[in-house]
């Protein structure tokens, strides 16, 4: 796996949707003004800000310190930090996170340093990209990738959780897994899939020439185009959610 190389202002322009479909996780988690929380894989906010504002104090972590930055312009409490290897001393009442775990390769550190960090009582609830999710989009990309020479899986940054194993993850560090679920959630590109490409793709082209990079583009899109665009629509992504709550039990 490698690492996504991130530009807050090409994310906002482009995929702050990402952000603005949090909001089931928050339904999950039903913060309570006054709650202690942590956001893990805060990207640039949007969704610790709308936590500060129903009055719970919260901090965002990030592996980005551009993202955390661009928090932090928000007005939310955000640092940089690796959630697989994030220490703290404070025990949060809840820990949320939205699009981010499948961004990280290892999903046992993620459910122990939460554990970790969790109070007794205290919430997990998370949504990532589930096991199927972009299938469409990362083809394109495969194809494209292997017609240079280039190893796709060297330069794929995203780890997409079964279910079933995400599950036993968590049961498996002591959570008592109160909801989980797989979703198909084809979502509308606003930028259309060149600006989804843009943002999300930058480790894949990696290197790449101005000339190279929109070739890429342009093929990608052409494999898509006939399951992901509709001449009305435009363009929609094959996304795939893992939803979870899981609790560490009370002592
Ligand atoms: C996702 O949220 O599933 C996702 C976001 C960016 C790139 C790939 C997937």
């Amino acid at each position: 796996m490698t690492n996504q190389i991130w530009n807050p202002r090409e994310y906002m322009k482009n995929a702050d949707f990402v952000a603005k479909l949090g909001e089931p996780v928050i339904e999950l988690l039903e913060p309570k003004a006054g709650e202690r929380i942590l956001d893990l894989g805060c990207g640039t906010g949007i969704l610790t800000k709308r936590l500060a504002d129903m009055g719970c104090s919260v901090v965002g972590v990030d592996s980005s310190p551009e993202m955390a930055a661009a928090a932090r312009e928000l007005g939310v409490e955000a640092f940089p930090a690796d959630a697989q290897t994030l220490k703290m001393e404070e025990k949060f009442d809840a820990v949320i996170s939205n699009a981010a775990i499948h961004w990280m390769s290892d999903h046992y550190s993620v459910a122990r340093r939460v554990w970790n960090l969790l109070k007794p009582g205290g919430r997990f609830a998370a949504e990532c990209g589930g096991e199927g999710c972009i299938r469409i989009i990362r083809e394109g990309m495969k194809i494209s990738l292997i017609k240079r020479g280039i190893d796709y899986k060297a330069r794929n940054p995203w780890k997409y959780p079964e279910l079933g194993v995400f599950s036993k993850i968590l049961e498996n560090q002591g959570f008592q897994v109160k909801f989980i679920a797989r979703i198909d959630r084809p979502t509308p590109l606003p930028a259309g899939l060149r600006g989804w490409l843009e943002v999300f793709s930058a480790s894949h082209t990696e290197g790449f020439s101005e000339a190279e990079r929109e070739n890429f583009y342009q093929e990608v899109e052409a494999y898509c185009r006939p399951t992901l665009y509709d001449e009305e629509k435009g363009w929609t992504a094959d996304y795939v959610r893992l939803r979870f709550l899981a609790v560490k039990p009370a002592e």
